[in-house]
């Protein structure tokens, strides 16, 4: 019998959500290999929509264009490099908007999170929505401005021409875009632990996180 996707899961399964470039991808892969399980970037996903509706010279405001294209992916084929560029974060949060979008998505994200043993994921509505029964829910923050610059830097090291004040400014958008949807808008889930990283280093983010599963975990009786 197939369990339900909404179903409660035995394995260890870890929420991280946050807003751009908060530190959430560091965290929720680190906590990856802390707790050996399989990790899932779901902002990956809504990149390669974005970059998909750009690609056939589509707008990403197009609701009908966009949820064709969600409903069409074929997962960890699109180009790592490309997703990662300046404006498909844009096109990535003007896709995300559409409802048709999220529900393309959604069972692809489920499954992952409901896989034996367990897993890692992170977004924005990941312990709301996708997975609001996982064992551990963290909410990771950080100012715009530090954010802003780990964006920038993440750019110069991949070779894209950008300014900080670009990025400081597309973060803002992204910040109002993501929080003020009607669908699956980014905020912490009731039960999330807050994690704010402004002046943590990696080590020690990754650190506070990793405690925060484990108090999770044990709480919740897991056997991971
Ligand atoms: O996390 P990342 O910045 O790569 O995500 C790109 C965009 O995808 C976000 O700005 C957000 O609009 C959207 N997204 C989302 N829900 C998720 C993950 C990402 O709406 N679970």
């Amino acid at each position: 019998m197939t369990a339900r996707p909404d179903a409660p899961s035995s394995g260890l399964i870890i929420a991280v959500d946050g807003p751009a470039a908060s530190g959430k991808g560091t965290i929720a892969s680190g906590l990856a290999r802390a707790f050996r399980l399989p990790y899932l970037d779901t902002g990956a996903l809504y990149r390669a929509v974005g970059l998909g509706v750009l690609g056939v010279g589509g707008d990403p405001a197009d609701a009908a264009l966009a949820t064709q294209v969600a409903q069409g992916l074929r997962p960890g084929e699109a180009d790592e490099a490309a997703i990662r560029a300046h404006g498909v974060g844009e096109a990535a949060s003007l896709v995300a908007a559409h409802t048709g979008v999220r529900a393309a998505l959604k069972t692809l994200q489920q499954n992952f999170a409901r896989q034996p043993g367990g897993a890692v994921l992170d977004g924005r509505d990941i312990g709301t929505v996708i997975a609001p029964f996982a064992t551990a829910k963290l909410f990771v923050t950080a100012s715009p401005e530090v954010r802003a610059d780990r964006r920038w830097k993440q750019h110069l090291g991949l070779g894209h021409v950008v300014s900080f004040e670009e990025v400081l400014a597309d973060i803002g958008q992204r910040d109002a875009r993501d929080r003020g949807r009607d669908a699956a808008p980014l905020r912490p889930a009731q039960d999330a632990v807050l994690l704010d990283t402004t002046h943590l280093t990696i080590e020690a983010a990754a650190d506070a996180a990793r405690r925060i599963v484990e108090k999770a975990r044990d709480a919740s009786g897991s056997s991971r």
